[in-house]
């Protein structure tokens, strides 16, 4: 999903944990949003939204630690009419972006707003953008990112805002696509005094450390498109897998795929590293399969499914391998405007993601996402399971990085996932006025409600879309399932506003 803004470029292994989470976004992202830049709070001379402050304690779960920090939220009241609700974006593993809140680029949450007079905040999640808890990264101060202390933080500026303004009796609708779907659909059912509903777009509900469904699903992606195309994404990347054994291949693996640097590989870790990165520019190019994305400012958006399986089965680039490297040339240099694609070794990726200054290379959420992972929720995306298209980036290869960038163990690891299952229940929801969008062809879907748990907790299933797609603007050619989505939502929205 969409809040994370990077601008420096990353070293990355593999970083296709959700954005949707928190995508390869190494290359994708402009502006930042720095204080004046946001202070303005002007776009096209029409005043569009606020960038506010608010006070919450570093750790709402020990009334003796009084310690202090400074949250940031955007707030618009373009659309508000008195008595109307109070919408709620959740910022996630990242910077907020401004965008959400651009009456001009027509996010959907935005349209429901002018629809239903809604007062419209985007509150930031701790430790991502500039909303800094604790002076620096390091492993200790992470202790405190958590999503409990995150929907704490959340109760609590529900709270003081309502005050503030008068809209204590307002209803609450919580929104929010991917880690922040969770984050609405948890806010709801552990604050449902605070939270009216939620939106929970293509919410990942269930921890797992293996999470070897995410590579089948693309492979099944790759299929509706075209049966033969991840059949032909196996054979180069077996082909790749097999070449890169040996390092007489390593000066054309270089050319092949227009790499940065000369290919280094001194261990087994290294091997991953790169193959992960690579097999990344599929992963990511299905995740994000035709959303309506550009105006998050983010680069390849028309770089699709339909790319990838026209270039593999293009006769004319030759072998399967051939065709692999042709299309991650492609879209390296013509959709994500690089000159090369970028083939850190695992230990420069190490020595970025180990940096804990709110200034270093993985501070744009990629270290605390990590944390994320290795203590909460796992969601190593795997290549363990035999129906899928990829190798060389096994579940020991993953959990590993916890050891060697936090010294967390496995078991701790595995322990941490457990925890967050029997704290929010994984699928098992109790609750109501929650709902549940999925697109069928997005590698998330797996950790997702797939059907209707009641009528108070609907599925809404799309078929052909990819992650979060219901959340971004509408534009002529989308399916009509996903029209018929978006109107869904707003109807559960309307029907749901009239009970108290
Ligand atoms: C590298 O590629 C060239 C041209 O495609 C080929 O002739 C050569 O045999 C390859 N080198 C190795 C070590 O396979
Ligand atoms: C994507 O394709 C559309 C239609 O072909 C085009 O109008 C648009 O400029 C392209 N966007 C980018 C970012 O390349
Ligand atoms: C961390 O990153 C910052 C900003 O890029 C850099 O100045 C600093 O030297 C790095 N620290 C270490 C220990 O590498
Ligand atoms: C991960 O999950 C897959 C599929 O469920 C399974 O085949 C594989 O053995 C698991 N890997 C490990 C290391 O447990
Ligand atoms: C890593 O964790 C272990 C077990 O918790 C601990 O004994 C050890 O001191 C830690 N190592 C470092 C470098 O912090
Ligand atoms: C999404 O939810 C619907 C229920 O409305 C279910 O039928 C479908 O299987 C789910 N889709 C996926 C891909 O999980």
């Amino acid at each position: 999903m969409g809040f994370q803004v990077l601008i420096t470029v990353i070293f990355a292994c593999l970083f296709v944990t959700c954005d949707g989470l928190y995508k390869d976004n190494k290359y994708g992202y402009i502006d930042r949003p720095t204080s004046d830049d946001v202070q303005g709070d002007q776009v096209k001379d029409k005043p569009v939204f606020q960038q506010q402050w608010i006070t919450q304690k570093l750790d709402h779960f020990n009334g003796a630690d009084s310690r202090m920090w400074k949250q940031k939220f955007l707030v618009t009241e373009t659309y508000y009419r008195t008595g109307g609700p109070v919408f709620l974006m959740i910022g996630g593993e990242g910077p907020i972006n401004k965008q959400w809140m651009s009456t001009d680029d027509g996010s959907t949450w935005l349209t429901y707003a002018k629809m239903l007079g809604a007062l419209c905040f985007l509150l930031e999640h701790r430790f991502y953008g500039d909303s800094h808890p604790t002076i620096d990264l390091r492993t200790e101060n992470l202790q405190f990112l958590s999503s409990q202390q995150a929907l704490a933080d959340l109760a609590h500026f529900r709270t003081v805002m309502a005050e503030q303004a008068g809209l204590t009796n307002s209803k609450w609708v919580a929104f929010g696509g991917s880690y922040p779907g969770a984050l609405a659909a948890w806010s709801r059912m552990k604050y449902p005094n605070l939270i009216h509903a939620a939106v929970a777009s293509s919410a990942p509900l269930h921890a797992i450390v293996n999470f070897s469904e995410y590579l089948e699903v693309v492979w099944r992606a790759l299929a509706a498109e075209n049966p033969d195309c991840p059949l032909l994404v196996k054979m180069a990347f077996d082909t790749l897998h097999e070449l890169i054994k040996h390092p007489n291949n390593y000066e054309n693996i270089t050319k092949d795929f227009n790499l940065c640097s000369r290919l280094q590989i001194r261990s087994e870790k290294d091997r991953a590293c790169i193959l992960s990165s690579l097999a990344d520019s599929v992963m990511d190019t299905v995740q994000y399969n035709n959303d309506n994305r550009a105006f998050e400012r983010v680069l390849a958006t028309n770089c699709t499914i339909k790319t990838v399986c026209e270039v593999m089965s293009d006769p004319s680039l030759g072998n399967p391998y051939h065709r692999f490297a042709a299309f991650v040339r492609l879209r390296t240099t013509t959709y994500l405007l690089q000159p090369c694609f970028k083939d850190p070794t695992y230990n420069e990726y190490l020595e970025d993601i180990r940096n804990t200054s709110y200034s270093g290379p993985s501070s744009g959420g990629e270290r605390q996402w990590m944390y994320q992972s290795c203590t909460e929720f796992g969601y190593f995306q795997t290549t363990d399971s035999p129906n899928q298209p990829f190798s060389g980036f096994g579940l020991q290869y993953q959990v590993e990085q916890c050891q060697d960038i936090f010294n967390i163990s496995y078991q701790t690891l595995y322990d941490g996932a457990k925890q967050t299952n029997e704290n929010y229940g994984s699928y098992n929801i109790r609750a109501t006025r929650i709902v549940f969008p999925n697109g069928s062809i997005d590698p998330w879907h797996a950790l997702g409600i797939t059907s209707s748990i009641s009528d108070d907790l609907p599925a809404i299933f799309i078929k052909g879309t990819a992650h979060c797609a219901n959340m971004y603007p509408a534009r002529a050619e989308d399916l009509p399932q996903l029209i018929l989505a978006r109107e869904q939502i707003f109807q559960l929205l309307q029907k749901w506003l009239k009970e108290n």
